[in-house]
This record gives C-alpha cells, structure tokens and sequence, in this order.
C-alpha cells in the first residue's frame, strides 16, 4: 500500500499486471462468469394472458428446481408481451435477439406469432424453444435443428377428437373457430379424422381472432343441428364460448367437443358451463405419476394456484433448456453438443415421459378427459405415442 503511494507508476504496473493476469486465467471460462440470457416472448396482455404467466411461471419453476442455475450458470431474463399481434412479432422478436442478445428464447402462444419468431430464429441462428404454439409449419416447412416444441402440432388434438367423435357415434358436425393457423389446423385435424371414422363435417364456420361475438354461429349451429360441434378457442375467449353455449340452450341438445384448451386453465371461470365436457390433449390434471404430483405441488406451493397445460409446458422448457446445458456445462458456445442434447433427451414431463421426434416435437399420448368440478380428469387415452407428421421438414 504505502510502497504504491509513495511509487505511482510501480503501482499501476502491478494493477495491469494483475489484471491481465485475471482476464487470463478467467478467459477460457468467461461463460461461467456471466448469467444465460433467457428471453421470454410471451402474451403478457389480451385473450392469451393467463396462458403467458402460466408458461413464464412453469419455467421459472424448472429453473428453481435446479437452485436458479442451468448447467451451472444463473439465468437472466428478458421479458418482450407480444400481445398476440403476429404484425408486431418481427421487431418483438428482435427487440430480444438483436437488442438483448439473448442465449435463447422461449416463446410463444400464438400460432401466427410463433411462425414470425421461427423465421427471426433461422435468420439469426437462435435458440428458439416454443413452450406452446402448434402451428404445423413449425414441425414442417420452418423446421430446424435450432428449434424446439415442448407442446403439440395443432392437428394432433384435433384429430385424437376427431377419432373419438367418430367412435362415439356421431355422424355430422360443425366446427367454429378463430380464423388463423391454430384454429384452421385444429378443425382441420378433427375433420381429417371424423370423416376417416365415417363422419362428415357439415359447416366450418370462422370468425377473426380474437374475437369473442358468438350470438349469430350459436343461432345458426341451433338451426343446423348438428350431431356434435367441435370448436378451437383458448383463454379468456375460451371462458366466453363455454358459457354462451350453455346460456344458448345448445350444451343440453349438442356434444360440445374440442381440444383441453377449451377447459384448461378455464374452469374456475367457465363454472358449471364447463361440467362433463370432454376434450383431448397432452395432459390432464390427475395424471397419477409422481413427475405430476411432485410438479402440481411444487407450483401450488409456489404460486398459490393449480397448474394447467400452459404452466406444464413451461415447465418442460426449462427442464429441456436443462439438459441441454448440464451436458455443455453452461457452454453455449458448445451449440453443436447442446442442441444434440436437447435433441436426444428424455423429458421426465407431468404429462409422462417424452422423446423428441426428428422435427423437435414431442412424441407423446393423447389423452380423452372429462371435466369433473375443478378438473380434467383422464378418462382413456385417444391416441398412444403420437408423432406428428413433419410434412415438409428437411433437416
Ligand atoms: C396457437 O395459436 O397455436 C394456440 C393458442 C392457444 C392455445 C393453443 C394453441 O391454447
């Protein structure tokens, strides 16, 4: 100290040298230093809210499960609300690529949305894991080695409906939905198999997302009188349908069916609109393996309310974003090896355990569930082992 004061430059020798020496013994783990940058582009705002804090708050459970670190690093976040506006999707997704330079994103809901993201994560080379969205295209013509699903094609509960509709008996139907990918995909797959099993599909009937003006499909549904109706609708849009279809008189005459988004996440606020009402999706409430019984109490602990299909795909993005970075040790540099991982690893999910298929999408069972108070229950399994097509994915 008083050697330094009396010698100045001696001194400031001594901090350079030091500090070089720092920077070098530092510089081949530089990447253990800093935090992962994780960037969440999600709907914080509008008829897909509930579904983006679910997912946000599911993967941050995973994170926490690991004590905050993935691979040995903490996390930083980068929060982007992409209000569901596939207009806006372009500069969100580069407020968080080009702006923060984020290591990976986890988005999104929206199907129209995820597909701007996806086109933003090729360009650029990012990390992209979508912790709902089911737009075919992802799995199909926009596949990449760089990005993941943790959730479903929209086709795929479509069509495990579709198969059911047609076993139980039905013969017609109407389908309704937001116009745009997820809705059109999702009738589509329950169309595609309800004519496989001898049904027939009478009106399609769309109206602009995310619109919530019901009246005027309700009366002509009453007119048409279908077999069953099978509707795409999730959130707060969701809430809406079921209870005006209850209000219109139709639940007592016309099977209601659609894929759980329909129910999950819902119920609370759908009440006794929702009773009974069967839906098929990747997941259901009771599902009795520990994963889901240690996952439900975890987040019931955590964040004071039950879990649902959102916060459980949330919560597999983490444990994805996981694996692949406990085999690089946090090096995401090493993306050759860390996207490999991803790739090959097995998901101990509270849906059940899942592989990925070649296009980085769940393989996984489909279940039939029936609305019982608070839950969907699992009542059979529509379709075992489901992988979707990848239609148009090279890679
Ligand atoms: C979608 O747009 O892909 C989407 C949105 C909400 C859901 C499911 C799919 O619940």
């Amino acid at each position: 100290m008083t050697r330094n004061r009396s010698n100045p430059r001696r001194g400031r020798v001594l901090a350079a040298a030091l500090a070089a020496a720092t920077l070098a013994l530092s510089a081949p783990h530089a990447f253990a230093q800093d935090k992962v940058k994780v960037g969440l582009m999600l709907p914080y705002t509008g008829t897909f809210a509930a579904l983006g804090n679910a997912i946000t708050n599911g993967f941050k459970l995973a994170v926490a499960e690991q004590g905050g670190k993935l691979g040995g690093r903490e996390i930083e976040y980068f929060t982007v609300d992409d209000e569901s506006d596939p207009a806006k999707a372009p500069e969100n997704a580069n407020k968080l690529i080009k702006r923060d330079k984020v290591d990976v994103i986890v988005g999104t809901v929206h199907s129209g949305v995820a597909m701007a993201l996806a086109k933003a994560a090729r360009d650029n080379n990012s990390l992209l894991i979508i912790p709902n969205a089911g737009a075919d295209e992802i799995t199909g013509p926009l596949c990449a080695p760089n990005i993941f699903r943790t959730s479903f094609s929209n086709s795929q509960p479509g069509y495990a409906m579709g198969k059911v509709a047609a076993e139980r008996g039905h013969k017609t139907a109407v389908t309704l939905t937001w116009n745009y990918a997820a809705g059109s995909q999702s009738t589509g797959g329950f169309k595609e198999a309800f004519e496989k099993g001898g049904g027939k599909v009478v009106k399609e009937l769309t109206l602009p997302f995310p619109n919530v003006e019901f009246q005027a499909f309700l009366t002509e549904i009453a007119a048409l009188k279908p077999d069953a109706v099978y509707v795409f609708f999730a959130g707060g849009g969701a809430v809406k349908f079921v209870k005006d279809y209850d209000a219109a008189g139709l639940k007592k005459s016309i099977p209601l069916y659609g894929p759980g988004f329909l129910t999950d996440g819902t119920l609370e606020a759908q009440g006794d609109s929702a009773q009974g009402l069967l839906t098929t999706l990747h997941y259901a409430d009771q599902l009795d393996n520990p994963k889901n019984n240690a996952f439900r109490a975890a987040y019931k602990a955590a964040y004071k309310v039950e879990p649902d299909v959102y916060a459980m795909q949330g919560y597999d993005s983490g444990q994805l974003l996981a694996a692949g970075l406990k085999a690089v040790g946090g090096d995401v540099g090493k993306r050759d090896a860390l996207i490999k991982a991803m790739q090959t690893a097995k998901i101990d999910s509270p849906r059940g355990p899942f592989t990925l298929s070649k296009a980085n999408n769940p393989v996984q069972d489909f279940y039939l569930r029936r609305v019982e108070g608070k839950e969907n229950k699992a009542i059979g399994i529509a379709i075992k082992n489901y992988a979707d097509p990848a239609i148009g994915c090279k890679m």
